[in-house]
Order: structure tokens, then C-alpha cells, then sequence
């Protein structure tokens, strides 16, 4: 099965499970590069509010999703939402039918919302299952074993 893990991360902690991931599954990966300026304090307040009113931003990415049968998409919450280059990302790509999983890094434990959201906004696809970590617990290099485990955890029909 081809599979792409596809993320965006704004300091490291989506990207570091992300790239954990696709060693895990031999996959290809894709990061989703955001063209609105994200960091600074300024930036990091518009961050917060773009992502509660649902906005889309500009992206760019590298990989097209229609070649993969398999696809895991990460991306960390900001302000209780998806960021909204994910979002953007699962609007303008063809993901129906694909078999994909969520996930997501979090500064808080509160993840379920996202999940959900991200599912209602994916209807026609077939879910495999999910993975949330704390974001703090990946900067100390916590998450390998979280990771293998959701990896042998993965079950397709
Ligand atoms: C603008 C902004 C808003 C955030 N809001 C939340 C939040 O509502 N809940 C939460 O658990 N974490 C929140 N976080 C923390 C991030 O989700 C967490 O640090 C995540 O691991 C960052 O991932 P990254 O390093 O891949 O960018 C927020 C971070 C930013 C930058």
C-alpha cells in the first residue's frame, strides 16, 4: 500500500512525529508549507485567531495525494481548531475514498474536538485510527514507543 504521512508544523513537534512515522511505515512525506508568516508574537496572536474563525491560508506542498492509497495528516492545534494550512490542504485535495488517519500534537490534552472536526470535514474517506501526543513530550524525545505502538496498532481490510 503507498502511504504519505503530510503535515504542517509550525516549531518542530508535527514534524518530528511526522518524519517518525513515515520511517515507521516506509511511507513518503510531504510537509505543508504555509505562506502566511507564522512566527513572531504578532503573528503568533493572528495564528491563534485565523485558526478559530476556520480560516484557509496559501499553501504549498510537493507530493499529490491522488497517487497514495493511504494518508496520514498531522497537523498541531491552535486555539482549540486545526491550523488552517491543514485545513486548507484537506479542502483542496481529492481525498475521497483514500484510507486515512489523523494526527495531531497539542500543548494541552484536549484533542478530541480537533479530531472530530477533522472528520467531519472528511466524510467520504475510511478512517484507520488516530494519534495524539503532547507536544512537550515530544521535544524530550518521548514518543517513539507511542509512536511503534500506534504503528503496529494499524489494521487495514
Ligand atoms: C497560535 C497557537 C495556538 C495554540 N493553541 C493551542 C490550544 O488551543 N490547545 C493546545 O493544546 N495547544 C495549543 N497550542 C500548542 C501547540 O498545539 C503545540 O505546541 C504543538 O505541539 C505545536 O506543534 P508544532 O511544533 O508542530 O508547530 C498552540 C500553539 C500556537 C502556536
Amino acid at each position: 500500500m503507498k502511504t504519505l504521512v503530510v503535515y504542517y508544523s509550525r516549531t518542530g513537534n508535527t514534524k518530528t512525529i511526522a518524519e517518525a512515522l513515515a520511517e515507521a511505515l516506509n511511507a513518503d512525506i510531504d510537509e505543508i508549507i504555509d505562506l502566511k508568516k507564522r512566527m513572531g508574537l504578532l503573528n503568533w496572536i493572528r495564528a491563534g485567531r485565523d485558526a478559530l474563525r476556520k480560516k484557509l491560508t496559501q499553501i504549498k506542498t510537493q507530493k499529490n495525494p491522488i497517487e497514495y492509497d493511504f494518508i496520514l495528516i498531522g497537523t498541531p492545534i491552535w486555539a482549540g481548531n486545526m491550523t488552517p494550512a491543514i485545513r486548507t490542504y484537506i479542502k483542496e485535495n481529492p481525498l475521497e475514498q483514500k484510507k486515512i488517519s489523523f494526527f495531531i500534537t497539542s500543548g494541552g490534552d484536549k484533542r478530541q474536538h480537533v479530531m472530530d472536526a477533522l472528520r467531519e470535514i472528511t466524510p467520504n474517506n475510511e478512517y484507520i485510527s488516530n494519534f495524539g501526543i503532547l507536544g512537550k513530550l515530544v521535544k524530550k524525545g518521548n514518543y517513539k514507543d507511542k509512536v511503534n505502538s500506534f504503528v503496529e496498532s494499524l489494521s487495514f481490510d
